[in-house]
């Protein structure tokens, strides 16, 4: 099969331009700025230390040769990734973490592990204090967590086979963007027709995937947090005190991660707060002092939402595992058991920019798409497909800063019938009154 064009080797590359630092001459400008935002670390303020962060790796990548980089992607990359599933496996992160903060000899932790000392390298996440002897830091402690050690398996093991292939599914697919669920390139790469959840489970690998949804969110501000979105005025002010009634249900919501953490912030809201997901994830849920608020719920989303009437529907990285047109039926089935004028959806997602988009949600965009056939979207995008395809109003779009999911407020209908609403501009956002 051909490349999508052949393109003659310029000629004006030579070895020299993969040999030579990438940048030199930014190096004094980058290493100036470093210095002065180092200050800014005292005030506690994460931006500024992720800016420092995205600052370094400049540096990094103007000091490095292409050579280099290329090492770097095509050696110790999928080398690093290799010896963190391997330490995951046979034990070493917790292991070590047991162990704790002291210098801990290759040969003893093989020995109590059971593993030939061969395969217990060191890749740089380690600190070496001696020949074959290595103190744990804080990265290697925190993948003893299987909030953090998780997402290897789920997306390396997993998702990697869809990422190193997309070049030879394209080449296949006439370099269409993938938009079809039942022909991913997950699917492709792993010779499946089962979706990635389907096969998560198959494989074993869901409760990895389940807790890298628990990982993956720490350290943000969520959007149940009063400086986020007020709550009390969006949603509670108003909700049905009734003890039957269901005050959220958040739709594909896992282990209910989301629901845990808003009832913390709100423990007394009136109603029900249920998750629903699919059996085999509801059904991993094992009740507990701290989830007893929770009411788990197996149920497919493309089927009849049972919950009617919910002062909320939450969907939380649901919409962007999928193509528009399944995505639509996910939001028409929670459309149909709204009640005007009273349910919300609320829909956490990206919202990207169309410039300057941070580099986790650019890279979770290739997730999607390797993954799923699918997407993160701009607020074009989720425009189009909840209200143009959809029906339903957004009321209001609640940022959570670069690189955080926002919060997308939406009522409903929008146009089903033009006499039954007034479209207001009110304080800069389109609120919706039914009359
Ligand atoms: C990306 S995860 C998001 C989970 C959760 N909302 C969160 O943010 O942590 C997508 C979720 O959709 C669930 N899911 C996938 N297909 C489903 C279906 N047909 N019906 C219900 N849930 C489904 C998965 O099991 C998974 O928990």
């Amino acid at each position: 099969m051909a490349k999508a064009i052949e393109i003659e080797e310029p000629v004006t590359v030579t070895v020299a331009t993969a040999t030579s630092p990438s940048n030199l001459a930014a190096v004094p400008q980058l290493i100036k700025e470093l210095a002065e935002g180092v200050g800014c670390l005292e005030s506690g303020c994460n931006e500024a230390r992720q800016a420092l962060v995205t600052q370094a790796r400049s540096l990094v990548q103007a000091l490095e040769t292409p050579r280099e980089t290329m090492i770097k992607h095509c050696w110790a990359q999928p080398a690093v990734f290799a010896a963190i599933l391997c330490g995951n496996e046979c034990g070493l992160w917790k292991l070590m973490a047991k162990n704790g903060d002291k210098p801990q000899k290759v040969k003893e932790l093989a020995c109590a592990l059971g593993v030939d000392p061969v395969l217990l390298s060191a890749m740089g996440y380690l600190l070496e204090v001696g020949e074959d002897e290595y103190k744990p830091t804080s990265f290697s402690l925190s993948l003893s967590l299987p909030i953090m050690n998780g997402g290897y398996p789920a997306l390396i093991t997993m998702g990697g086979p869809s990422f190193i292939n997309l070049h030879e599914y394209e080449r296949s697919r006439n370099w269409k963007n993938p938009t079809d669920a039942k022909d991913s390139p997950l699917m492709h790469a792993h010779k499946t027709d089962l979706n990635y959840f389907d096969l998560a489970a198959s494989r074993g690998y869901l409760e990895d995937f389940n807790n890298h949804m628990g990982g993956y969110r720490q350290g943000r501000l969520p959007w149940m947090a009063p400086e986020f979105v007020p709550v009390q005025e969006v949603l509670i002010k108003g909700a049905d005190q009734s003890p039957d009634a269901v005050f959220m249900v958040d739709v594909g919501g896992c282990l209910g991660h989301d629901l845990l953490e808003f009832h913390r912030y709100h423990p007394t809201v009136p109603g029900k707060l249920i998750v629903q997901d699919l059996p085999q994830v509801v059904g991993s849920i094992i009740p507990s002092e701290e989830n007893k608020a929770l009411t788990p719920m197996a149920h497919n989303f493309f089927e009849e939402q049972p919950i009617k009437g919910a002062r909320a529907y939450y969907l939380h990285s649901v919409l962007h595992d999928w193509p528009d047109d399944r995505a639509e039926v996910i939001v028409g089935r929670i459309k149909a058991a709204m009640r005007p004028g009273y349910s919300k959806l609320l829909i956490n997602e990206n919202v990207i920019p169309r410039t300057d988009a941070y580099w986790e949600t650019s890279a979770l965009d290739l997730v999607m798409l390797s993954q799923l056939s699918a997407q993160e979207r701009t607020e074009r995008d989720w425009r189009d497909l909840v209200e143009g395809r959809c029906g339903l109003a957004i009321v209001k779009i609640w940022s959570g800063g670069r690189g955080v999911e926002s919060l997308i407020e939406y009522l409903f209908p929008i146009r089903a019938n033009p006499v039954d609403y007034k479209l207001f501009q009110i304080a800069g956002y389109n609120q919706i009154l039914l009359t």
